[in-house]
């Protein structure tokens, strides 16, 4: 007999899985930013790591299992191999190229589309009613790629969106005003990049519309220039990647919050990528931010926002932008 059967009398056969197993294709900053982020929180106790770069696999699953007894007690597997993934609930894709120092995230589109091509089918083999989460850049078109190589329904493919933008606005909102972000409601919509849109029509506090105590908020006549925050909220990521190379922890906090919020079925809101043909006048099948209701099943519903006709007119401008790219994808 083993010290193991020595010390433990076998009553039944352990589980295979816990049924909360989190697949992260790509161990880069970011997918390690998630994987981190998703484990520190307990919010799954069963996290699958994919890449192609053995080494850099193996290297950062000895070092995040050498962290378990400080966690909780969480199992953890890497792999080049997808078969490692089957039953994933929830696959969150974050390989692929990243920007360099002025790239944009559109510059990304066909280099990432090509890797999506690899990820996405045997994803979705080994886990057919996953919900596909979608980080890489551009998120929004690699949506629309992940939901045609997929075969899935579109309420099962999410991109990480402008749920990051949202957090950097609020972020700044705050800071002006000397509240927690917590406290302010504010949503950024549409592309998550460079034509992202400020709902500056319904920013509030407890209720508080900020446009009912200043009608200028967010347009050029402003004295108090609050269309800056928006600005920053672009220029951000540029200025992040500048200074060190890439951003992770804030995209990993806000993919880890939307794990909770799919994982636990709880309904809460957050602007998210998904399909907008069909409301605000787009009519193309691309794939754009929105506040939406998020539970177990991915997309439950998307929040019909009163948007005013320049906020509307600038979502079908990045509608149009989408679309224009997705045309000229070799898919
Ligand atoms: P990185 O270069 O650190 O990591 C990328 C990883 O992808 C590497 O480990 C690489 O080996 C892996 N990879 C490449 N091809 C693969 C394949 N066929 N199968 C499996 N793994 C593969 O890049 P980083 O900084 O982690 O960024 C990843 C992506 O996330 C970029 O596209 C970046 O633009 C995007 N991103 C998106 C954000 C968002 O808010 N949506 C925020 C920050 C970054
Ligand atoms: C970000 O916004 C680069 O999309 C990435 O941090």
């Amino acid at each position: 007999m083993t010290t193991k059967e020595l010390l433990l009398n076998a009553v039944a056969q352990p589980a295979q899985d816990a049924g909360d197993r989190i697949t992260v294709v790509g161990v880069g900053a970011v997918g390690m930013a998630c994987a981190f982020s998703i484990l520190s929180q307990g919010y799954s106790s069963d996290v699958v790591l994919i890449d192609v770069m053995k080494d850099k696999l193996k290297g950062e699953l000895m070092d995040l299992q050498h962290g378990s007894l400080f966690m909780r007690n969480p199992r953890i597997n890497a792999s080049t191999d997808y078969t490692a993934t089957a039953g994933s609930k929830i696959c969150i894709v974050t390989a692929g190229a990243r920007q360099l120092d002025g790239e944009t995230r559109l510059d990304l589109v066909q280099r990432n589309t090509d890797i999506m091509k690899h990820i996405i089918p045997p994803l979705v083999k080994h886990s057919p009613n996953t919900i596909l989460l979608i980080v890489s850049n551009p998120c929004d078109i690699l949506c629309y790629v992940a939901w045609k190589l997929s075969g899935l329904p579109q309420n099962r493919i999410i991109g990480s969106g402008t749920n990051l933008d949202t957090s950097r606005f609020r972020f700044l909102i705050a800071s002006k005003l000397g509240i927690a972000p917590t406290s302010v409601h504010a949503w950024i919509i549409g592309e998550h990049g460079d034509s992202s849109v400020p709902v500056w029509s319904g920013i509030n506090v407890a209720g508080v519309r900020l446009r009912d105590l200043n009608p200028d908020l967010g347009t050029e006549h402003d004295k108090e220039n609050w269309k800056e925050l928006h600005e920053k909220v672009v220029s951000s990521a540029y200025e992040v990647i500048k200074c060190k190379g890439y951003t992770n922890w804030a995209i990993g906090l806000s993919v880890s919050a939307l794990v909770h919020t799919l994982l636990n079925n709880v309904n809460r809101v957050h602007a998210v990528s998904t399909c907008v043909k069909g409301l605000h006048g787009i009519e193309d099948d691309v794939f754009l931010s929105l506040p939406a209701v998020l539970g177990e099943n991915g997309i439950i519903s998307i929040v019909s926002q009163k948007l005013t006709d320049t906020e509307e007119a600038a979502l079908q401008k990045a509608a149009k932008v989408m679309s224009e790219e997705q045309q000229k994808l070799k898919l």
